[in-house]
């Protein structure tokens, strides 16, 4: 824990407007992120896992480490999580190329990467996700801000419902979770 977290600082003072966020999340954070995984079928895809909060409490929850996938822009994170995570596919690429990694029919989709405020992100990533989603699969946000990091004119341009799943206070600073699933037409 102590060595992620000095890795992540090191990162974090070399590519600010990448990491965005001033020290990994906590355990309590990785929990909620995760909930309801165990249910998910098929291929589950991690962005911007950084040191593997994340990823430690996907695999917790009994996910098979061959079904997970993670994609991260920073060389340095790709090296630590390829050598924590055996079994685990590591793409050392940007999220915005979920719908070009050979995967479809995903399961769900546990999101690091900061998209709050980030139009052109939202569309090139979530709207990416969900072109090779499974129906009923979900993409889970995390944020720093109480409201949606997904504007209402964005989800309704991506066809997308909103699921707050609440503030976790047991992290530094307190993490915002929502969860995206694409809206019913009928
Ligand atoms: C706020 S950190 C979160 C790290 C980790 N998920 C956690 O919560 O502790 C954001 C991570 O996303 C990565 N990242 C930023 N933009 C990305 C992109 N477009 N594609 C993939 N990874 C990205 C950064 O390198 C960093 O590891």
């Amino acid at each position: 824990m102590v060595r992620d977290l000095a890795l992540f600082l090191g990162e974090m003072i070399r590519h600010p407007g990448e990491v965005v966020a001033l020290a990994p999340s906590s355990a309590a954070t990785a929990r909620r992120m995760t909930e309801g995984l165990e249910a998910a079928v098929g291929p589950i895809v991690e962005l911007g896992p950084g040191t593997g909060s994340f990823t430690r409490a996907i695999l917790a929850r009994g996910i098979a480490p061959e079904r997970l996938t993670l994609m991260e822009m920073n060389a340095r994170f790709c090296e630590e999580l390829t050598h924590a995570f055996p079994g685990v596919t590591v793409l050392n690429r940007p999220a915005q190329e979920i719908a070009e990694i050979g995967l479809a029919d995903i399961g769900a989709v546990i999101c690091g990467v900061p998209v709050l405020a980030r139009p052109k992100i939202q569309r090139e990533v979530v709207g990416a996700a969900f072109r090779v989603m499974r129906p009923g699969g979900f993409f889970t946000q995390i944020t720093y801000s109480p409201r949606p990091p997904i504007s209402v004119e964005m989800r309704h341009e991506l066809g997308l419902a909103c699921e707050d799943l609440g503030t976790v206070w047991a992290n530094f600073p307190p993490a915002q979770v929502f969860r995206f699933r694409a809206a019913r037409t009928h």
